[in-house]
C-alpha cells in the first residue's frame, strides 16, 4: 500500500498524481469488485471505532468518546447497509420501451474538507461514498483533528487496497495548513469538493471555482405544542443535546413550549437532569457562550458543568443541560445562537401558531435550511403540515432528537443517512437533502430516437347511402329528448322534417334551433344553450354544412360544461397529446349525432369546430377528439340541392383537406389511403357534381363520401399551411374558405415540395423531407404520368389549376375580389397570424413568417398561371389518359 507524506505543496502535487493515476484505474472497476471494496472497507472502519473516537477526543478535546463511537458506527454500518446493492458503476437502468439508458461514470477525485466536530465518522462517511463510486478521495483535515483524521482515512485506505483497489486512492494532507487547503480545492485534477465545516470554509469551497457540495450550520429550534407526548419530547431532546456535548450541527438550539404546558415541561426537564439557570446565572453563563458574535470555541462539545464553571456558576457535575428562560431572538439573546454545547434556550410561547413565528425567526437568524424540529401528537396533520410549509429548512422532523433525527435512517425511513447535510440555497449550499452518492456521480443519459404512439380517431358510427337517414335515426329509439341545430335555408328546405318524423316514430321529443349562421357566434351558441338547458335534451342533432355542425359541437361543450373557459379550450398546442389545457369530457348528458349536407368540411367526423367570439371578432378554432361526433349520417339525398357554387367551395375544401392529410408530419399508413381516395374521387366527381346538379346523383353522391373520407384523414393526420393561411384570408376579407384554400393550394403545394426545405418540421415520425415524393405519389395516384418527382408535383398543379378552371374558381387573390390595396395593408398581420396558426405544425415545411408573405404574395398577382400555359398541351393528354383510366374504373365504384 503506497502511502505519501504530504508537508508543503511539491509533496501535495506528487500525491495528486499518485491519485490520479489510482483514480484512472479504478474508474475501469466493476460493481462486484467496487461493492466488495466498499465492504472491507466499511468492516474496517468498524472495527477501529472505539480506537477512532477516543483519538477523535483526544486531538480536540470536544465531545464524548461513547457518542463519537455511535458516529462512527453509523458512518459505517448504515452506510455500507444503505448502498450494498445500490447499483453505482456502469449502467444504472435500461428502459427499453423508451429508450432511456443511464450510465454512472465517477467525477474523478473528490476533495474531502473534515471539521472539528465530527472528524473520523465523517472521514469514514466520505471515504466510503467516494469508494462506492469509483472515486478517488484526498482529505484535508481540520489542524485540530488531524491524526484522527489521517488514521481514519488511513483505515480506509488500507483495507481498500487489501481488497483488491489501486493504491492511492484515498489520500491525505499530513500537515494541513490553509495554503494546502487552498491547493486542494483550486487544483485543476479535483473534481468536486465535498466540504462539511465553518461557514468561512464552505464559502472558499464554493468560491474555489471547482465544483462543490459545502454545506452549513444550522440554528434548529424545537417546538413543543400542548398535544406533545411531554416525557417523550424532553427525554428525546436531553439525548439529543448531550449526544457529543452538543456537536451535532442539527441539534436543538432552543426550544420554544406553549404556556399550557410550560411549567410541566420545565418540570420534566429538571427531573431529567437539566439545570434551570437563574435570572443571575443566566447572566453570567451568557456571556462566556458567545464572543464577538462567535459561539466560543471554549465551549464547543464541553460538558454542562464545565461550561457553568468557566462562567462562575456552580451545577451539580452530572447536569446534562444548562437551560436559560429567555424572551428574545438576535445578537441581544446570546441564547438565541448556535451554541454546540449542552446549552439550550426555552421560549413560553402562547400558543402553537406563535411557536412556529418563533421558530421562523430563530432558524432566521441562525440557520437558514437546516433543521427545525416539532413535538406534537402524531395525529395533528394539519399542525405538521403547517409547521412544513412555513420552515425554511432542509430537514423537518417531528417527534424525534434531532441530531440523530437529521443524520437519518435511525428514528425514521427513507431520510438518507449522511454525515453532510445540505441546507440548500437558503442556506448558500448547492443541494438542501442529506448528501448521500447520487451526489458523487456523474449520470449520462443515452436518449434514442423513439416515436411516440399514434392514433386513428373516428366517430364510433358513420352511416351512409343514399336513404341512409331515416334508418340510422332509428337508433335514437330510447333517447328522450332531441335538439337539432340547423339554420334557416335548411329548415326552409323541409330538411329537418326529414328528422323529426323519424324521431316522432321511435318517441323520442324535439326542439330544433335554426339560429346559426355561416361561421357561427358565440352568441348564437349562448343562445342555443340555453334553451338546451331548460329543454335537458340527451341527443343533440346537428344538420347542416360546417356551420351549424360546428356550432352544434360548441353547444355541446357549453351544454355540458358551462365553466369551460374559451380562451383556454383555444390555445394552440404543439403536441395534442402534450397540451397545458386539460379539455373537459363529453358525452355524459348527450349523445351527438352530425348530419351533413355540404360536402366539405368533413365536420361530421373531425374533432375541430370554429367558432367566432362576435364582441372581439376573434376566430377560436377548437380542437379536442371530445368533440368527434358520436355518429355521422353522410345521406347523399342531402347534398343535391346544393348550389353549384357551394359545391365547388366546398369540394376543394375537402381536395385541400385530403392533400394537406397525405402530406403531413403526422400521415400515417391509417390516414393515407383514406387520404388518396379522396383526392381521386374529387378529381374524378367535383367537375360533374357542379355542372350537373341534383340530376348527377353519382357525382354527388361520391363527392359527399369524398369529403366524410378527407375528414377522417385530416381528423387524424391534420392540415397544414395552406389551410392556415386561408383561414386568415378568409376571417381579414371574408373570402369563402374553400375558395380561400383553392387560392392559395397551388403556391404551398410548389412552396413544400422541396427536398431541402429551409426549415422540416420537427415530429420523429417525419424523418426527412418527403412532401416532395408525397405530391409525386399523389400524381402517380391519378395517373398524371410525369418521368421525375418534379415533374411529377408540376404535373398535379396543372391538374389542380384545370380542375379550378373547371369549377369557374378565379385564379388569384385579386381576381376574388380583394383590392391590391387592401391586401398589401393586411398582409404582414395576416402572415404572422398564419404562421401561428395551428395547422401550421403538421406542414411538412416549417414556415418562415416572410415566406408566407411570400406565398400570399405570389397567389395575390398569380405568378404561376404564366408558368402553366406553356404546359397546356400536357394537361390535356393528362385528361385524356385520366378519362380513359376513369372509364375502366367506373363500373367498379
Ligand atoms: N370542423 C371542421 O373540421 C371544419 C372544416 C372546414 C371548415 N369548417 C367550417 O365550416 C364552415 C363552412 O361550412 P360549409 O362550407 O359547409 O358551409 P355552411 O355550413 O356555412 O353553409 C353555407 C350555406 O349553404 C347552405 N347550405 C348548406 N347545405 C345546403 C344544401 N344541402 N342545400 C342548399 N343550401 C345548403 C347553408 O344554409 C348556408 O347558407 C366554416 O365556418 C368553416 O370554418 C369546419
Ligand atoms: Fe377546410
Amino acid at each position: 500500500m503506497g502511502i505519501m507524506k504530504v508537508t508543503n505543496a511539491e509533496e501535495f502535487e506528487a500525491l495528486i498524481q499518485k491519485v490520479k493515476e489510482a483514480q484512472a484505474e479504478y474508474a475501469t472497476y466493476s460493481q462486484e469488485q467496487v461493492d466488495e471494496i466498499f465492504r472491507r472497507a466499511a468492516i474496517a472502519a468498524n472495527d477501529k471505532r472505539i480506537q477512532l473516537a477516543k483519538m477523535a477526543v483526544a486531538d480536540t478535546g470536544m465531545g464524548i468518546v461513547e457518542d463519537k463511537v455511535i458516529k462512527n458506527h453509523f458512518s459505517s454500518e448504515f452506510i455500507y447497509n444503505k448502498y450494498r446493492d445500490e447499483k453505482t458503476c456502469g449502467v444504472l437502468e435500461d428502459d427499453l420501451a423508451f429508450g432511456i439508458k443511464k450510465i454512472a461514470e465517477p467525477v474523478g477525485i473528490v476533495a474531502g474538507i473534515v471539521p472539528t466536530t465530527n472528524p473520523t465518522s465523517t472521514t469514514i462517511f466520505k471515504s466510503l461514498l467516494a469508494l462506492k463510486t469509483r472515486n478517488a478521495i484526498v482529505f484535508s483535515p481540520h489542524p485540530r483533528a488531524k491524526n484522527c483524521t489521517i488514521e481514519a482515512a488511513k483505515t480506509v485506505l488500507e483495507a481498500a487496497v487489501e481488497a483488491g483497489a489501486p493504491d492511492y486512492i484515498v489520500g491525505w494532507i499530513d500537515e494541513p495548513s490553509i495554503e494546502l487547503s487552498q491547493l486542494l480545492m483550486k487544483h485543476q485534477d479535483i473534481s468536486l469538493i465535498l466540504a462539511t465545516g465553518g461557514p468561512g470554509m464552505v464559502k472558499a469551497a464554493y468560491s474555489s471555482g471547482t465544483p462543490a457540495i459545502g454545506v452549513g450550520a444550522g440554528n434548529t429550534p424545537a417546538v413543543i405544542d400542548e398535544t406533545a407526548h411531554i416525557k417523550m419530547a424532553v427525554s428525546s431532546i436531553l439525548m439529543s443535546k448531550t449526544f457529543g456535548n452538543g456537536v451535532i450541527c442539527a441539534s436543538e438550539q432552543s426550544v420554544s413550549v406553549v404556556a399550557d404546558v410550560y411549567e410541566e415541561v420545565k418540570q420534566e426537564f429538571i427531573d431529567r437532569g437539566a439545570y434551570v439557570l437563574s435570572p443571575a446565572e443566566r447572566e453570567k453563563v451568557a456571556e462566556v457562550i458567545i464572543v464577538d458574535g462567535h459561539v466560543n470555541a471554549q465551549i464547543v462539545g464541553q460538558p454542562a458543568y464545565k461550561i457553568a464553571e468557566l462562567a462562575g456558576v456552580t451545577v451539580p457535575k452530572e447536569t446534562k443541560v444548562l437551560i436559560a428562560e429567555v424572551e428574545e431572538i438576535g445578537a441581544n439573546e446570546p441564547f438565541s445562537y448556535e451554541k454546540l454545547s449542552p446549552t439550550l434556550a426555552m421560549y413560553k410561547v402562547k400558543d402553537f401558531e406563535e411557536g412556529v413565528d418563533n421558530a421562523v425567526e430563530l432558524v432566521k437568524f441562525g440557520g437558514y435550511g437546516h433543521t427545525s424540529s416539532l413535538y406534537t401528537d402524531p395525529a395533528n396533520t394539519d399542525r405538521k403540515d403547517y409547521f412544513g410549509s412555513k420552515m425554511k429548512t432542509g430537514r423537518i422532523i417531528v417527534n424525534m432528537p434531532a441530531s440523530q433525527g437529521a443524520i437519518g435512517d435511525i428514528y425514521n425511513f427513507k431520510l438518507s443517512p449522511s454525515l453532510t447535510l445540505g441546507c440548500g440555497s437558503w442556506g448558500g449550499n448547492s443541494v438542501s437533502e442529506n448528501v448521500e452518492v447520487k451526489h458523487l456521480m456523474n449520470v449520462k443519459t443515452i436518449a434514442e430516437r423513439k416515436e411516440n404512439m399514434l392514433w386513428f380517431r373516428v366517430p364510433e358510427k358513420i352511416y351512409f347511402k343514399y336513404g341512409a337517414l331515416p334508418i340510422a335515426l332509428k337508433e335514437l329509439e330510447g333517447k328522450k329528448r332531441a335538439f337539432i341545430v340547423t339554420d334557416k335555408p335548411l329548415y326552409d328546405l323541409g330538411y329537418t322534417e326529414k328528422i323529426t318524423e323519424v324521431l316522432e316514430t321511435v318517441g323520442v321529443d324535439f326542439r330544433i334551433f335554426s339560429d346559426v349562421k355561416p361561421d357561427p357566434t358565440l352568441s348564437t351558441v349562448e343562445k342555443a344553450v340555453k334553451q338546451m338547458d331548460s329543454f335537458q335534451p340527451d341527443v343533440i342533432i346537428a344538420l347542416g354544412g360546417g356551420s351549424p355542425m360546428d356550432a352544434a359541437k360548441i353547444m355541446w361543450l357549453m351544454y355540458e360544461h358551462p365553466e369551460a373557459e374559451f380562451k383556454e379550450l383555444s390555445m394552440t398546442f404543439m403536441d395534442i397529446r402534450k397540451r397545458i389545457y386539460k379539455f373537459p369530457e363529453l358525452g355524459s348528458k348527450a349523445y351527438f349525432v352530425a348530419i351533413p349536407t355540404t360536402s366539405g368540411t368533413g365536420s361530421e367526423v373531425t374533432p375541430f369546430a370554429v367558432v367566432t367570439d362576435d364582441s372581439t371578432g376573434i376566430k377560436y378554432p377548437i380542437a379536442d377528439y371530445e368533440l368527434t361526433p358520436d355518429m355521422a349520417i353522410v345521406d347523399p339525398d342531402l347534398v343535391l340541392s346544393m348550389p353549384a357554387r357551394l359545391t365547388a367551395y366546398s369540394g376543394i375544401d375537402a381536395l385541400v383537406h385530403a392533400i394537406e392529410a397525405y402530406v403531413s408530419v403526422l400521415s400515417s399508413e391509417y390516414t393515407k389511403g383514406l387520404a388518396l381516395e379522396a383526392i381521386r374521387l374529387v378529381f374524378k366527381y367535383l367537375p360533374r357534381s357542379y355542372r350537373g346538379g341534383a340530376e348527377d346523383r353519382k357525382a354527388k353522391e361520391k363527392m359527399h363520401y369524398a369529403a366524410t373520407t378527407a375528414g377522417m384523414a385530416f381528423a387524424n393526420a391534420f392540415l397544414g399551411v395552406c389551410h392556415s393561411m386561408a383561414h386568415k384570408l378568409g376571417s381579414t376579407f371574408h373570402v369563402p374558405h374553400g375558395l380561400a384554400n383553392a387560392l392559395l393550394i397551388n403556391e404551398v403545394i410548389e412552396y413544400n415540395a422541396s427536398d431541402v426545405p429551409v426549415k422540416q418540421t420537427a415530429f420523429p415520425q417525419y424523418k426527412y423531407p418527403l412532401a416532395k415524393t408525397n405530391y409525386a405519389k399523389i400524381a402517380d395516384h391519378l395517373g398524371l404520368g410525369g418521368n421525375s418527382e418534379d415533374e411529377k408535383v408540376q404535373l398535379l398543379i396543372n391538374a389542380i389549376n384545370e380542375l379550378k378552371a373547371e369549377i369557374d374558381i378565379p385564379n388569384t387573390i385579386e381576381e376574388a375580389g380583394v383590392t391590391e390595396k387592401n391586401f398589401y395593408a393586411q398582409l404582414d398581420e395576416m402572415s404572422e397570424l398564419a404562421f401561428d396558426d395551428q395547422c401550421t405544425g403538421a406542414n411538412p415545411r416549417y414556415p418562415l413568417i416572410s415566406e408566407i408573405k411570400e406565398l400570399y404574395i405570389n397567389a395575390f398577382e398569380g405568378k404561376k398561371v404564366v408558368e402553366e400555359t406553356v404546359e397546356e398541351e400536357s394537361i390535356e393528354e393528362v385528361a385524356d389518359a385520366e378519362a380513359e383510366v376513369a372509364a375502366t374504373a367506373e363500373d367498379a365504384e
